[in-house]
């Protein structure tokens, strides 16, 4: 009877660990296509903020059509649920935007860079507005993070001002993200995958206005134009690829953030990262010396001592 409960339980073990590792495969594999289509789109048409725009729509028509054919079911919300939403949705916003202007101006691998840097201004965050305190060997973790990202931002090749800073405004939004989005999904009933779906239809009302201010239909018809010229009718299949990966990346990361704890995300998305950064520079040829390559090993190092860390 004790054996057999003792292999019931590691069997469960082992299914969850089996989930989870689904989940990882399938959320890196999801992001690494998304990158890839997003940096093709933004190269022929360098228009950031109706891509992300794009993005956030498509994701919001593929769940309000779940919802109205019954293959998901929608979620029970009340005014509640969408104010404690509103915060995460203006994180999220700014963070989404932010990093796709920074990948329309510098190679994905060194948004990818410096973006591993997250960490660091999690704990920063934390520490000078929350006035939460962490072990010491937290904050020397931080000292690989910071001076990683650092070396190979000024050894980077194609540095931009623009591409570095809105790389670390995507971070600090979207450290933001994570706390309000902590507080708002406690003790409610909207699993992983409704929540990412509200998030993003909020997310949108709120980017389309800034959209059409910051860019316009006048400037997408000429660069539209051009995009289909220069490409050929499949840079509407590379627009259509670039939104859809968006968002089942998201929803799957979102799904996964309900199995495991912060820090398991956390690594899971450091992995992520490094995915992301060597496929897209053997796709997009990226020029690279070795002594940026050793600045983004050293900042990805130092997030995963982070987690340790932090454990
Ligand atoms: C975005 O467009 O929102 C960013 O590329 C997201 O980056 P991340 O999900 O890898 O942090």
């Amino acid at each position: 009877m004790g054996l057999e409960f003792v292999s019931q339980q590691l069997e469960q073990i082992d299914t969850q660990k089996l989930k989870i590792g689904i989940y990882f495969a399938t959320w890196w594999a999801l992001n690494v296509v998304f990158n890839i289509y997003n940096k093709k789109v933004l190269n022929a048409f360098p228009f950031p903020w109706l891509i992300s725009t794009l993005a956030l729509a498509s994701g919001s028509l593929m769940m309000l059509v779940s919802w109205a054919s019954g293959v998901v079911e929608a979620p029970k919300t009340d005014l509640d649920f969408w104010k404690a939403l509103f915060p995460v949705a203006v994180a999220h916003t700014i963070g989404h935007v932010a990093a796709t202007v920074s990948m329309s101006k510098v190679a994905v691998s060194f948004t990818h860079i410096i973006k591993s840097g997250e960490p660091a201004f999690s704990v920063l965050v934390s520490r000078f507005l929350l006035g939460e305190t962490f072990p010491l060997p937290v904050y020397l973790s931080l000292v690989p993070i910071i001076g990683g990202c650092a070396l190979a931002a000024v050894t980077e090749l194609n540095f931009n001002m623009i591409g570095f800073m809105g790389a670390m405004i995507s971070n600090l939004a979207f450290v933001f993200r994570n706390i309000f989005s902590k507080k708002g999904m406690k003790g409610k009933s909207v699993g992983g995958m409704n929540y990412y779906a509200c998030l993003s239809m909020m997310s949108l009302m709120i980017l389309t206005p800034f959209t059409l201010v910051a860019e316009g239909p006048k400037m997408w018809a000429a660069g539209w134009d051009s995009a289909v010229s220069q490409v050929g009718p499949q840079f509407i299949r590379w627009v259509v690829a670039q939104s859809v990966f968006y968002h089942l990346y998201n929803q799957v990361s979102y799904m996964s953030l309900n199995e495991i704890s912060p820090l398991t995300f956390s690594i899971g998305n450091t992995m992520k990262r490094i995915s992301v950064i060597v496929t897209s520079i053997i796709i997009f040829s990226t020029p690279i010396q070795p002594v940026n390559a050793l600045g983004a090993a050293i900042a990805v190092l130092g997030t995963f001592l982070y987690s340790q860390a932090k454990q």
